[in-house]
């Protein structure tokens, strides 16, 4: 039977790289990627470095999906969403049939933990029937779990309810009943619709790479530069990750 692993490979620094992922990347015969651009080649430089020196040199079969619509309305969300995971779904489904051979080991790498925001273990799940493959997840340390421990943060995770947000959420109003908000995947600099209010925010890019930046304190003092620093930091790069926590005072 062919075997596929699906490996958190943490937040950016191959330190967070877990044991149990690095025993799983030693037996990796094919790496499957879908990332896109920089993202994708810094994910590719990222996991063979935490491998023994022998295995560093591995073969990473690399693919690009089609991109996602850059304007996402709210109402067309979803919808654009599940477009795109089906087109993922046909390129592993091809990609899976024509490179895994019988008895093989393959691959999809996922930043963090890909069990948070990552669409790949829906996805393979959506074909793993009909391709007659066995599959596992391999947690990774989250870029939750980063943020947190570069800002020695530590009350603000302890409320449940208040732990993560997606953007879009976010953008149509503070949740209720909650004081901190963990924000991941904003395009939009959505922090900024809340600048007027009494709140601080820890925000953190490219978390535990060479590249990292940090910045904290209240959101209507650094609001504006976290703004100038992330816009200056993308046109450089070529590509962001950043996420933030906010909590009302
Ligand atoms: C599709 S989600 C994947 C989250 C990932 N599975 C995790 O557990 O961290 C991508 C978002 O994760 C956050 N992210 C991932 N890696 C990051 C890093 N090294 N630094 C800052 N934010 C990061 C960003 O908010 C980015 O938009």
């Amino acid at each position: 039977m062919r075997k596929l692993l699906i490996i958190g490979i943490g937040a950016g620094d191959p330190d967070f790289i877990t044991v149990q992922a690095v025993k799983a990347l030693a037996t990796v015969d094919v790496f499957f990627m879908l990332e896109k651009g920089a993202a994708k080649d810094a994910m590719v430089e990222t996991a063979p470095r935490a491998l023994p020196a022998p295995r560093q040199a591995v073969a990473i079969a690399s693919v690009e999906a089609p991109s996602p619509p850059r304007e996402r309305r709210p109402a067309d969300y979803d919808a654009c969403v599940d477009d795109l995971n089906r087109a993922k779904q046909e390129t592993f489904e091809r990609l899976i049939a024509d490179e895994l051979g019988e008895g093989q080991v393959g691959a999809i790498l996922a930043w963090g933990d890909p069990s948070l925001y990552d669409s790949t273990i829906r996805n393979i799940e959506a074909i793993a029937e009909r391709l007659g493959l066995a599959y596992e997840v391999i947690p990774g340390i989250s870029a939750v779990q980063a943020l947190a421990a570069r800002h020695r943060n530590h009350a603000q995770y302890r409320r449940p309810a208040g732990r993560d947000h997606h953007r879009r959420r976010l953008a149509e109003g503070w949740p209720a009943g909650i004081d901190s908000v963990v924000v991941m995947l904003d395009g939009e600099d959505t922090w900024r619709r809340f600048a007027d209010q009494d709140i601080d925010i820890w925000w953190g890019a490219y978390l535990g790479t060479p590249q990292e930046i940090l910045i904290a304190g209240r959101l209507k003092d650094v609001s504006d530069e976290i703004h100038r620093v992330r816009t200056a930091a993308r046109e450089r790069n070529g590509w962001i990750m950043d996420t933030y926590l906010m909590r009302r005072r």
